[in-house]
């Protein structure tokens, strides 16, 4: 028998982290890549030392309850971790890990490119060109709104807010609004530009473009609902690339059939992978399938930090992305 922690990873990784970790570890990989069920979860909590899961895997408290638990980590490969009961996790001693900073870039990256996509019609034009329409150039055809120099609201301004503060102040002209309960140095916040709003409201009621940031918990679920979108400017868009559920998903299709909002360029879904039809029917929606962290450099990385984590754990060392 080896005396190596037993690891199950949930999902393939990329292949250069699935060979760190059968170097590293005892790894078991779900190679089959389809997501394991509850009672999966369960017997991997009861067999194994380690859980490498991701964002499709439910660590709910009654995963988290089932006894004989084996597993003392689990390593969460990426940086939200709302797939995890953070709560059960502490009470019952698991460690839990999260891999922040590396996917901040790619994740900004796709935050620019469904802002810049929902402004400019790149999807709905696409969509034309592809289905033979297009008749020719014309002063008037397919008009969009202007970005450069326009404002961008965040809600929440953490790594990734300030990423796209970064590109959308210094790439586009951008002026940057912020709310978030945990306020960043002042100098940081000036050197992107970026003033301060006491209220998500504040945001929403000024900016030309939304863009949401905050992590997925009991208090952001459901933030932006039909209220707080009928604050929005009709010229103005919502990007959203934090996790679906900070979004009330049916109070958006009728604000958006209402005309209270200009369009939304969306990344997550509150019931992924179902994203609601009438969506999927709107020209002025650009929807991606999750594609924030989806470059193979950053998964890698991503990979590579969850195997490092539970390294440090299993060398008795204080882990470096410690969520509890
Ligand atoms: C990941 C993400 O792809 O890291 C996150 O929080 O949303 C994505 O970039 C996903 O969570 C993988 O588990």
């Amino acid at each position: 028998m080896s005396a190596r922690p037993r690891v199950i990873i949930t999902r393939k990784i990329p292949a250069a982290c699935e060979a760190e970790a059968e170097q590293r570890f005892d790894a078991v990989i779900n190679r089959d890549d389809v997501p394991l069920t509850t009672d999966q979860l369960k017997e991997a909590l009861r067999s194994a030392d380690a859980l490498l899961p991701t964002v499709t895997d439910k660590v709910t408290a009654e995963v988290i309850a089932t006894t004989p638990r084996r597993v003392r980590i689990v390593a969460n490969f990426g940086v939200g971790f709302n797939n995890i009961d953070i709560q059960a996790a502490k009470a019952s001693g698991l460690t839990v890990t999260n891999t922040p900073d590396v996917l901040t870039d790619d994740t900004a990256d796709i935050a620019m490119t469904l802002l810049l996509m929902v402004a400019r019609r790149a999807g709905e034009g696409e969509r034309h060109l592809r289905a033979g329409q297009w008749t020719g150039w014309r002063p008037t055809h397919m008009l969009g709104a202007k970005v450069s120099g326009k404002s961008l609201g965040l809600i929440g301004f953490g790594r990734i807010a300030k990423a796209v503060a970064r590109r959308a102040h210094h790439g586009f002209g951008m002026r940057i609004l912020y709310t978030d309960p945990f306020p960043p140095k002042p100098e940081e916040a000036k050197a992107l530009g970026a003033e301060a709003r006491a209220t998500p409201e504040d945001v929403l009621r000024e900016a030309d473009f939304i863009s949401l940031h905050c992590p997925a918990t009991p208090e952001t679920r459901h933030l932006i609902n039909a209220e707080r979108l009928k604050l929005m400017r009709p010229e103005a868009f919502l990007i959203n690339t934090a996790r679906g559920d900070v979004v009330d998903e049916a109070a958006l299709v009728a604000a958006l059939k209402a005309g209270t909002l200009a369009g939304a360029g969306l990344d997550v879904y509150e019931r992924e992978p179902a994203v609601s039809p009438e969506l999927a029917r709107m020209e002025n929606v650009v929807l991606l399938p999750h594609l924030g962290s989806a470059t193979l450099e950053t998964r890698v990385a991503m990979g590579m930090r969850a195997i490092e984590n539970l390294t440090l754990f299993f060398a008795g060392q204080p882990v470096r992305d410690r969520v509890v």
